[in-house]
C-alpha cells in the first residue's frame, strides 16, 4: 500500500489532500498542530487508513520526534502544506521583524528540516516524491504587483530548497516538484477563489504521480503548465 505523508493536514488542501489519498486506496500520515482538535480529521480517521500525527513545524523538537515515530516507514509521496500567508508582512510601512521570521520558519524553514529529516523515509518507497506546495507569487519573473514581501519571499526560497533537493537527492530516485495549487476556496484563498480544493489537490496528485526524474526540480501549475522562475 502506498503512504502519502501530508502537514497542516487538519483543514484546507491539506485535508483534501487526505481525503483524495484514502480515495485511491492509500495509507495517509496526516500531520497536525493539534490533533485532539482537529475535528474532520478525527472523522476521516475512521476510515483506519489515516494515522494523525501531532506536528508544530515551528517547533525543531516536534519535526525530530515525527522523524523518531515514522523511523523505517516508507514515504512514497512527502507533501509539505502547511504554510501561512503572513498578511502583517505584506507591504512597506507593516514589516516586523518578529512577523517576518515566522513567515520564514513556517513555509521555508520547516520544509527544507522536513526534507533533511525524512528523505530516507522517501528513498525506501516506491515512488520517492516530494511535493512542495508552492505559489505563483513566488516566481519573480511573475511579479508585476509587488507587495507579499513576506510570503512572495519564502515561497521563492521554498523553490531554491526544492531544486537543491532535486540534485542532492537524485542518487537514491528520489524526484521534487513545487507546485502552485491555484487560487483555492480555503482558508487562505477565502470564498473567491477560483477553484475549489477538489479540483486542486487532483491535479496536484497527478502532477505528482506522473512526475519523471528528469523533470525533477520544476515549478508547475497544478494543471500542468510551467511558471518561470
Ligand atoms: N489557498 C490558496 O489560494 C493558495 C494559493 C497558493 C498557495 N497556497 C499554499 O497552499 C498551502 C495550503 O494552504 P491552504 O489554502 O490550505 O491554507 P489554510 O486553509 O490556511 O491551511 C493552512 C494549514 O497550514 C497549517 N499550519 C500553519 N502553521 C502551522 C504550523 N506552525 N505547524 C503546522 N501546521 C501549520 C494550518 O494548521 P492550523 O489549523 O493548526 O493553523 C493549516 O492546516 C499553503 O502552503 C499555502 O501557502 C494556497
Amino acid at each position: 500500500m502506498s503512504v502519502a505523508l501530508i502537514t497542516g493536514a487538519n483543514r484546507g488542501l491539506g485535508l483534501e489532500f487526505v481525503q483524495q489519498y484514502l480515495s485511491k486506496g492509500w495509507r495517509v500520515l496526516a500531520a497536525c498542530r493539534d490533533p485532539e482538535n482537529a475535528t474532520s480529521l478525527n472523522k476521516l480517521a475512521q476510515n483506519g487508513n489515516v494515522e494523525i500525527l501531532q506536528l508544530d513545524v515551528t517547533d525543531e523538537t516536534s519535526i525530530n520526534q515525527l522523524g523518531a515515530v515514522l523511523t523505517g516507514q516508507a514515504i512514497d509521496h512527502l507533501v509539505l502544506n502547511a504554510g501561512v500567508l503572513g498578511t502583517e508582512c505584506s507591504t512597506l510601512g507593516n514589516m516586523t521583524q518578529v512577523n517576518w521570521l515566522e513567515v520564514l520558519n513556517i513555509n521555508t524553514v520547516a520544509p527544507a528540516l522536513l526534507i533533511q529529516m525524512l528523505y530516507n523515509n522517501v528513498a525506501s518507497s516506491e515512488h520517492k516524491t516530494i511535493v512542495g506546495i508552492s505559489s505563483r507569487v513566488a516566481s519573480i519573473g511573475d511579479n508585476g504587483s509587488g507587495n507579499m514581501y513576506s510570503y512572495r519571499t519564502s515561497k521563492a526560497a521554498l523553490n531554491q530548497i526544492l531544486v537543491s533537493a532535486a540534485r542532492n537527492l537524485s542518487q537514491y530516485g528520489i524526484k521534487t516538484l513545487a507546485v502552485h495549487p491555484g487560487w483555492v476556496k480555503t482558508d487562505m484563498g477565502g470564498e473567491d477563489a477560483t477553484f475549489t480544493p477538489q479540483q486542486s489537490v487532483s491535479g496536484i496528485i497527478h502532477q505528482a504521480q506522473s512526475l519523471t526524474l528528469e523533470q525533477s526540480g520544476s515549478f508547475k501549475v497544478f494543471d500542468g503548465s510551467n511558471i518561470e522562475w
